[in-house]
Formats: structure tokens, C-alpha cells, sequence
């Protein structure tokens, strides 16, 4: 394979760049080490941060692949660049609830930490100026972005996503309290999971803690203050390369 050529800027999000390529329909993810939370009111500089995103996201993306359940991704190079297939993407955050947690418990009279079955769908609409903000059907009906059979289509992807990644997780003593996915379309229409998936968008908790701050492996520690965020995204990356096969190098 001849080594892809990055190329132009073409987007820069909070813990991404988005880069063009030589290659048709191939663009180039580079995962930053910067940290925000609170629609960026807080923000922190996490040295390597950015390589155990890409890595995990490399890892969870190839297996939800062998899953059957169709993504982005095509593979990694170097440990913070991911090359992906362009996606339009749905400014639509889905968010998956396994455990009661985060903005649910702040919004609704939900007891923190009580489980959610069957597992709670909210959709947010992305867009950082309107601090995102939750969607109704009728108002996602009302933006139009996508059409009721395709806002079914992401219902059930975001369902089996959560089965897949909820087992694999649990395969390795960690709970999937709850995920945040971003879906797209490609350049020959069909609905992708795209953007990334990681500690930076899951709520995980070690299973075998019932500390309710110690066992928190996810990007709440940086939001909390808890300390330790780049030690816990290594140890989920730790035990997900336990039952993950390296990730595919691409160009
Ligand atoms: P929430 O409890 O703040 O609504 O978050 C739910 C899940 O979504 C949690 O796993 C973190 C993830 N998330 C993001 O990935 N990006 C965001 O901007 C927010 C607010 C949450
Ligand atoms: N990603 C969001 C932000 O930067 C919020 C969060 O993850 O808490 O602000």
C-alpha cells in the first residue's frame, strides 16, 4: 500500500483535528491530548490523553466491525492518527444510559447509580454555541435532520452498539454505564458510526470497586477533579488489548 499523504485542516473540533488526504474518500483523524468538559468552560492539557483515545477507539471500533455493526473506521497509523471514511456526520448526540448518572440524575429525580432497563436513549443536538441541548422527537422532527425511519435505524444501531461494547467491557470487570455516539452517513449513503469512541465518551466503572470515586475510569475524574484520568484511560486500554487484536495499521 503507498503511504497516504495527510493534507489540509479541514475541521478542528475540542479533542480532534480532521485532516484531508491525497486519497479519495480517506481523511485523517489526529486525537489531541487537550481535555474540556463543560462545553469547554474547563479545560486541561493531558499529556498522552490523545494516543490511548485513538488506541482504545481503534480497538472498539475494529471489534464493534467483527460485531457486523458498520463504522468509520479503516485503521490507525502512528499512535495518535486514525483514518477514517468521510462521513456527513448527524449533529445529533446519542446517548446511551445503562446507569442512572451525569445529567440524568441532575435533571430528573433518578437516584444516582440505579440501573436503567431497558436502556434510556436521549438524543442531544450538537451544537456547542446552544450548549447542546436535549431533543424531543417533535423537535428533532421540527430540524429535520433525519427522517423517521432513519432516526429509527439510529435507535437500534445505538441499541446494538450498546450490547456489544456493554459485553465486552463486562468481559474485562468494567461496567458501560453510559456512551455518547455520533453517527453519519458515507459518500454512498449508508448510516456509520463515526467520530470516537472512548473514556472521553463512556462512563466506565471497575466492577470490582464499590468506592463511588475509585472506581470511576472515565473522563468524570478530569470532570470531577478526581485526578488520575490518563492512568485510568490506560488501565480500560490495558484490559481492552487483553481481548482485542491489535488494531490494523492503514497507509
Ligand atoms: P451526561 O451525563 O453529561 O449527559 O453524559 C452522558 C454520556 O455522554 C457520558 O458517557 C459522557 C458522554 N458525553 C460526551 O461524550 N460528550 C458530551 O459533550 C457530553 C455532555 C457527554
Ligand atoms: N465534551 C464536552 C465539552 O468539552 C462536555 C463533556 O464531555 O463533559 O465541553
Amino acid at each position: 500500500m503507498t503511504a497516504v499523504a495527510i493534507g489540509a485542516l479541514l475541521y478542528e473540533g475540542k479533542a480532534k483535528r480532521v485532516h484531508a488526504t491525497d486519497q479519495p474518500d480517506l481523511v485523517a483523524v489526529e486525537y489531541k491530548d487537550d481535555a474540556t468538559a463543560f462545553n469547554a468552560l474547563k479545560k486541561a492539557q493531558l499529556t498522552g490523553k490523545g494516543a490511548l483515545n485513538c488506541r482504545i477507539s481503534a480497538l472498539l471500533f475494529e471489534h464493534l466491525e467483527r460485531c457486523g455493526i458498520p463504522t468509520h473506521y479503516l485503521g490507525v497509523r502512528d499512535s495518535l492518527w486514525m483514518m477514517v471514511r468521510p462521513v456527513r456526520v448527524i449533529p445529533v448526540e446519542v446517548v446511551v444510559r445503562n446507569i442512572a448518572a451525569g445529567s440524568l440524575c441532575r435533571q430528573l429525580p433518578i437516584a444516582a447509580g440505579s440501573r436503567l432497563q431497558p436502556a434510556l436513549i436521549d438524543l442531544y443536538y450538537k451544537d456547542d454555541a446552544l450548549g447542546d441541548p436535549l431533543l424531543s422527537e417533535a423537535r428533532l422532527e421540527r430540524l429535520q435532520l433525519v427522517s423517521p425511519e432513519q432516526l429509527a435505524s439510529i435507535r437500534a444501531l445505538a441499541l446494538q452498539v450498546n450490547a456489544v461494547l456493554g459485553e465486552l467491557f463486562a468481559g474485562v470487570g468494567l461496567e458501560l454505564v453510559d456512551f455518547k455516539i455520533e453517527l453519519g452517513f458515507t459518500t454512498t449513503g449508508d448510516l456509520v458510526v463515526a467520530d470516537e469512541i472512548s473514556p472521553d465518551s463512556c462512563r466506565l466503572w471497575d466492577r470490582a470497586i464499590s468506592d463511588s470515586q475509585e472506581r470511576i475510569l472515565d473522563k468524570d475524574r478530569f470532570r470531577q477533579d478526581l485526578g488520575g484520568v490518563v492512568e485510568a484511560y490506560g488501565e480500560v486500554l490495558k484490559r481492552v488489548q487483553g481481548v482485542c487484536p491489535e488494531p490494523r495499521v492503514y497507509g
